[in-house]
């Protein structure tokens, strides 16, 4: 690969080998272009904090390089740190100092003038809804409360990049549309920003392009848009029925014409089909037919979900 001129992420071959032979990330190449919001998307221990883990120079790779803003971030840890600002997957607000506070001494502790550090504290609890709860202890937050309050402190000193670890797990549904309209704004002002999810429809709502990664590799890059145009068929097929679902996946997938494959997820069989005509006549015709009762069926569009089931066979929900 070479760099882009807004090349702003860079990735070689980034690999992490923890103890025991865990092959947590496994040579990813990724390149990342200034202003974008770019998504890491896996499911649980796919590598998406390893690897923002090595990029934030919080974990040493095995090998491969890996570039924030130009910077080798093994080479000059601390100058890529300058560079960076963290919103780690576990809450590391200072429980000892209020919510102001936490973004003040942030800002003292990447060399702002006290002034400064004022301005920008008042500024970012406007920008980032917690005005109102500016002298309280961060014990009082919300979750979704915290998780803005450690957005804005990460980016406090104006870092160039922005990593975000599963900014909105856990949180309600309120508080995530909240923090993704900040993260809105963030990026309608230029602000380059990563972050790690799980949630397709963070992914598709937020993100620019995402890598979908499993097993620390790198499945397919791409837009949304473009990644739902790529996957292997145009319609899922969802059928419910009484009887062995195995069985009547493999019948189906041999009986109804158009199917690209058939998985069993979970209590239902899932089919791949090219062109919706006529579909799902042609479902329940065969499945009568090989013997199986259907209770439902339903019709999906491609989501990311889809596209991860096409890439894995399996479902990105835990
Ligand atoms: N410090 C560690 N020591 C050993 N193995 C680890 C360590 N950290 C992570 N792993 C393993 O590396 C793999 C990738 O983990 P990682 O935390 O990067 O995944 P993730 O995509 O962030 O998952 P999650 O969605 O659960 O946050 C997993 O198999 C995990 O068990
Ligand atoms: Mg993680």
């Amino acid at each position: 690969m070479t760099p882009g001129p807004d090349e702003i992420i860079r990735t070689e071959q980034l690999t992490k080998v923890y103890p025991g032979d865990i092959r947590a990330v496994d040579g990813l190449d990724l390149a990342v272009r200034a202003g974008e919001i770019f998504g890491l998307l896996g499911p649980n221990g796919a590598g998406k904090t390893t690897t923002a883990g090595m990029l934030t120079t919080r974990v040493i790779p095995t090998s491969g390089r890996a570039l924030v803003d130009g910077i080798d971030v093994v080479a000059h840890p601390v100058r890529a740190k300058q560079v960076i600002g963290v919103v780690p997957q576990t809450n590391t607000l200072d429980r000892s100092l209020s919510v102001w506070e936490n973004l003040y001494f942030h800002g003292r502790f990447f060399g702002m003038a006290a002034r400064v550090a004022r301005r920008e504290a008042d500024r970012l609890l406007e920008q980032f809804r917690l005005a109102d709860r500016a002298k309280v202890p961060v014990l009082a937050l919300s979750g979704g409360m915290a998780q803005r309050l450690m957005a804005a402190r990460a980016i406090m000193h104006r870092p160039a990049i922005l990593f975000l670890d599963e900014p909105t797990a856990g949180l309600d549904p309120q508080s995530r549309i909240a923090l993704w309209d900040i993260l809105g704004e963030l990026h309608r002002d230029g602000q380059t920003i990563l972050l790690t999810t799980h949630y397709m429809e963070e992914a598709d709502e937020l993100c620019d392009r995402l890598a979908i990664i499993d097993h620390g590799k790198l499945l397919a890059l791409g837009t949304p848009d473009e990644l739902k145009r790529a996957t292997g068929a145009d319609t899922f097929v969802t059928v419910s029925a009484a009887g062995d679902l195995d069985a009547m996946a493999t019948y189906l997938a041999r009986h109804v014409d158009g199917v690209e494959r058939a998985d069993r997820v979970e209590d239902t069989v899932r089919l791949m089909v090219r062109g919706t005509q006529g579909v799902l006549p042609a479902v329940v015709t065969a499945a009568e037919g090989g013997g199986f009762t259907v209770t439902d069926l339903s019709v999906t569009e491609p989501t990311l979900e889809t596209v991860f089931i096409d890439l894995t066979g399996k479902d990105l929900r835990e």
